[in-house]
């Protein structure tokens, strides 16, 4: 008997007396269940969440449990407020107008709507059992991606006003022996570094007040594998991430009965909101996911999910790009980019971004301390302008792309003279500046439109821009804003982010073509919030292609590689100051959206030719990469000395496998691994590509092989060296 069935066998025995469902609401996907009970003036309870179901009739007011010391039913309401006999963390915390703290939520109705083949919205509606306060639960259910996402919105008609002090987007509760914990935690230069624990009674809080930045020292982005850590090809997971760019808290609570409660949502720390009669307040989404197979299943379904519907272009090829920061820092001028450009070409580069450094005349964006707000182009640095420069690539067969980072302001800059009172500040207290810079209050509907026309502005610079990178590059604090009124300065973090997505959603109804990079000094955005308006994140300040097999390996468990800026950079790294090979540099890369971050020109030789090739090939190779199934191999968090992931194209008629040796193994022993993904009975050309020239290619290379041989003997290969690695092209015959 597979473990979910045990598990839902467990859960039928545990109804007692159940209610005829009646009242059972199915949220479904292909693949998954959520199954749910209610009556009439009764609470709702989750019966079931987990692999779909051929038959829910048994699956009635499952989980209740009677309380020893109240005689209570001890039901698994789906949306539990603080109120009544509810002991935990719960999804609600209200103040109603006349001042009393708790709240009971009952079932009021429910409805569903078809939206396409697709997708299925369901909402329902829940009501205090006293007060005029209502709770509306939205899911959409993503029938072919196995996501089903959840928000919340609440509003009353109370004599007053009520004070929203906590509210989760989504609340989930699951049953087995043991939880296992995947987060992921990390810094500036090491985000996104995979964490696995086993949760033990109590609460484990995972959450972020840095209000910007959010995801740079842990993401929202969770795993919870039942019984046994979790596999990559088999076992129970649940997946959940919230779409939201500001603070966040998820809390995995494992009960005195056992049970783990999931609640998640944006922080409730110092962000009570004061609701008015008639007023809504909405949740961002959690987006959830299941799987009976393992954590590999659990990256398609996201990857999928997100090339289709959060992610700009998501259906689109991504450019090779070169970007100018470490090749050319703050110190450029005309003929220092022009001569970039040359190479970016030369080298088959498709995409010439401009970094930080082009802007402010007053105050000269030379080094980080002066220019930020300023949004014109240095006249002294480019004095062409930013047209002759996007003319220029495009002359040369390469689209032109530039930074900016709206949402800052130096002190030494025009505009924080002109508007002190923009800046985020905390009543008297100093300002505290983060990289010599200072944030703007996007709660003030006039900095959004500082910000939308400093983009507005930028764009119409030239008619070639094709490509934004939009850096934020502090977080928040001493927060507080002149807009905000007294006592309403703890709306700051909500309406911030807010803020932000207005701002964002107007400058994607006017420039819906232009191609964003969701930056934020590397990994600090990375959430399903922000990258609904992006093409791609800058996964990481750190460029090391070592230190990028962890920070990667980590992202792209939740998102694909499609979005996954990955650039080659010069070697003493700058952020580590390693050596590492080209190849194995180029290799990693590959794994993303390849780009360059260096200047290319110092390339010679063999090198040089090594490049131009692999950029070459990651062309043949895109489609799979950013379009295909990721199928990992084997983790770097294995600390085996190896890694190693593939990609397959949908149709399963093409792979490209990557394979990397971290440290010196020895002469004897080579490297097993067993492929995935390919259809056993079909047989694929293996082709060793983006070698060295000179260097010998794989024994097996050039060889047919079946895909069950690949799958059940696989590979051995030959990777004994520190930092040696090897890319394969196999393509079915
Ligand atoms: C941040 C970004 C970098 C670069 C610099 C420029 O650190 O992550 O890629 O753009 O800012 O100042």
């Amino acid at each position: 008997m597979k473990k979910s069935q045990r598990i839902s066998t467990a859960i039928a025995a545990m109804c007692a007396a159940a209610v005829m469902n009646a009242g059972q609401i199915k949220i479904e996907t292909n693949g998954i269940s959520m199954i749910l009970e209610s009556e009439s003036g009764h609470t709702l309870d989750l019966c079931y969440f987990g692999e779909k179901l051929m038959n829910t009739t048994e699956f009635a007011h499952a989980w209740h449990i009677t309380q020893p010391d109240t005689g209570d039913a001890y039901g698994l309401q789906l949306y539990p407020a603080y109120g009544g006999r509810f002991f935990l963390n719960p999804a609600l915390k209200l103040t109603h107008a006349d001042g009393v703290i708790t709240t009971e939520l009952v079932y009021e109705s429910h409805e569903q709507t078809v939206i396409d083949d697709n997708r299925t919205a369901t909402v329902i509606r829940l009501r205090d059992k006293i007060y005029d306060a209502h709770v509306d639960l939205h899911f959409l259910a993503y029938n072919d991606e196995n996501v089903i996402t959840q928000s919340v919105v609440f509003r009353h008609n109370e004599t007053g006003n009520v004070l929203v002090e906590n509210i989760a987007s989504s609340y989930i509760t699951l049953k087995a022996r043991n939880y296992y914990l995947t987060h992921f935690h990390g810094t500036w230069a090491r985000e996104m570094q995979l964490s696995e624990e086993r949760l033990t009674p109590g609460v484990k809080v995972i959450e972020s007040k840095k209000g910007v930045r959010t995801t740079q020292s842990d993401n929202s982005a969770f795993l919870v594998s039942l019984d046994e850590p979790a596999q990559e090809y088999s076992g129970e997971i649940y997946a959940g991430a919230l779409a939201w760019t500001g603070n966040y808290k998820m809390q995995f609570e494992v009960d005195e009965a056992g049970l783990l409660h999931i609640v998640g949502g944006i922080n409730p720390f110092a962000s009570a909101v004061s609701v008015a009669a008639g007023e809504e307040f909405a949740t961002p989404e959690m987006i959830l996911t299941y799987s009976n197979c393992g954590r590999s299943s659990i990256s398609h379904n996201l990857h999928d999910w997100t090339r289709k519907y959060n992610i700009a272009h998501g259906n689109e090829e991504r450019p090779i790009v070169l970007n100018s920061w470490e090749g050319a820092y703050f110190d450029f001028d005309e003929d220092v980019i022009t001569g970039m450009i040359d190479d970016a070409a030369e080298f088959g580069i498709e995409m010439f971004v401009l970094d930080d450094g082009w802007f402010g005349n007053k105050y000269p964006r030379n080094a980080d301390n002066a220019g930020l707000g300023d949004w014109q182009v240095n006249k002294k640095k480019l004095p062409h302008g930013i047209s002759y420069l996007a003319d220029y690539a495009v002359s040369k067969g390469l689209k032109f792309g530039i930074w900016m980072e709206p949402e800052m302001v130096n002190p030494d800059s025009e505009l924080a003279h002109r508007h002190p009172e923009w800046i985020v500040q905390s009543g008297e207290r100093d300002m505290l500046p983060m990289r010599n810079q200072l944030l703007l209050d996007l709660t003030n509907p006039e900095v959004q439109d500082f910000v939308f026309n400093a983009f507005d502005g930028v764009l119409n610079m030239s008619p070639n821009i094709s490509y934004v990178k939009w850096d934020a590059n502090r977080h928040a604090d001493n927060v507080g804003s002149t807009y905000l009124a007294q006592n309403e300065q703890n709306r700051f973090w909500h309406d911030y982010i807010n803020g932000l997505y207005s701002v964002y959603k107007r400058i994607r109804a006017k420039y819906p073509d232009i191609t964003i990079q969701l930056c934020s000094s590397g990994g600090g955005r990375l959430d399903f919030g922000a990258l609904k308006y992006h093409d791609e994140f800058w996964t990481s300040d750190n460029t090391n292609a070592l230190d990028r097999l962890y920070i990667q390996y980590g992202t792209n468990i939740f998102f694909p590689a499609i979005a996954t800026a990955a650039h080659v950079s010069t070697s003493p790294n700058h952020q580590t100051g390693m050596m590492l090979p080209l190849k194995f540099r180029f290799d990693v890369a590959m794994m993303g959206r390849l780009g360059m971050e260096m200047q290319p020109g110092q390339l010679e030789g063999a090198e040089r030719t090594f490049a131009i090739e692999a950029i070459k090939l990651y062309k043949e190779l895109r489609p799979t990469i950013q379009f295909g199934d990721l199928y990992r191999l084997n983790s770097p968090y294995d600390n085996d000395g190896y890694c190693s992931n593939m990609y397959v194209s949908k149709n399963r008629g093409e792979a490209v496998v990557f394979a990397f040796s971290t440290i010196y193994h020895n002469r004897t022993q080579s490297y097993g691994i067993k492929l995935h993904g390919l259809d056993p009975n079909r047989h694929y050309l293996l082709k060793e590509v983006n070698t060295m020239p000179g260097d010998k290619t794989y024994a097996g290379d050039g060889k047919v092989y079946s895909g069950e041989f690949l799958m059940k003997a696989g590979l051995s290969l030959p990777l004994d060296n520190a930092f040696s690695s090897m890319v394969f092209h196999l393509v079915e015959q």
